[in-house]
């Protein structure tokens, strides 16, 4: 996956069944073999992912984990997940430092390591960025690009080409509206320096950077041509299937 739309569905702790997953997986499956210029991952509750992963290799189709452990290898580590054993599974991506992680106890530092496990296991990480609160005077800059700076600084600049951000503005996620498309535009070339500043100008021009909070199909197209972003993000919209289905064509006709 290079250079193309990326449409990543956090399915968070839905659906309830696995009748219910491997149903919305399957369709989701096949609408992205239609597709021409636009990449989807699906990332389902751990318990789902062997479970909807497609008997061959499925185009424009690919499985990610919500999360991943600190810890590699194996052992004594009640409800934990490795990295490879995910990637054992089927998953090619892991999100990390989503905020609903990060309110639990998440912190950069641990993020860190999440991601560092993540790309030790074979996985691309998504690594999750975004205020939480935004003030007039534009403090919450200087604390997204510190976010940026500490749940990287365990990944060694060789693997910078293997590294998706998500930016997602804490109080866009859930909520009725996303963010207005020129800021994230303009947040987006924010954390583009960011990561320019850590891994060279040339990582700066290349990394994918996604937006999410809000995101549905009727949104999607104004957000990626006038947000100008690399891909989307999404969360209740991505286990509506018809909606997530509209959202991908409205992705792909850009
Ligand atoms: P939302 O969630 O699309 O439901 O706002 C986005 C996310 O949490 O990744």
């Amino acid at each position: 996956m290079s250079n193309r739309r990326l449409v990543v569905g956090n399915w968070k702790m839905n659906p309830g069944t696995l009748a219910e997953a491997k149903k919305i997986a399957r369709k989701v499956k096949r609408a992205a073999a239609g597709l021409e210029k636009t990449e989807v991952v699906i990332c389902p509750p751990f318990t789902f992912v062997a479970a909807v992963k497609p008997r061959q290799k499925s185009k424009n189709f690919a499985l990610g984990a919500q999360s991943v452990s600190v810890e590699e290898g194996v052992g004594a580590h009640t409800g934990e997940v490795s990295a490879a054993m995910l990637s054992d599974i089927g998953a090619e991506f892991a999100i990390v430092g989503h905020s609903e992680q990060r309110k639990k106890g998440d912190t950069d530092e641990m993020v860190a390591q999440r991601l560092k496990a993540a790309l030790d296991g074979g996985l691309t990480p998504i690594v999750c960025v975004g205020e939480t609160v935004r003030d007039k005077a534009g403090a919450y800059m200087e604390g997204l690009k510190d976010q940026i700076k500490n749940s990287l600084a365990l990944a060694p600049k060789i693997a910078a080409k293997n590294i998706i951000i998500a930016y997602e503005p804490v109080w866009a996620i859930g909520a009725k509206e996303p963010m207005v498309a020129d800021q994230i535009y303009e947040t987006s070339i924010f954390v583009k320096k960011a990561f320019a500043d850590i891994f060279g100008s040339a990582n700066g021009l290349k990394v994918r950077v996604l937006y999410g909070g809000a995101v549905n199909f009727r949104n999607a197209y104004e957000i990626m041509t006038a947000g100008k972003v690399d891909g989307l993000l999404v969360g209740r919209e991505s286990v509506n299937t018809p909606g997530f289905i509209e959202l991908l064509k409205a992705v792909d006709r850009i």
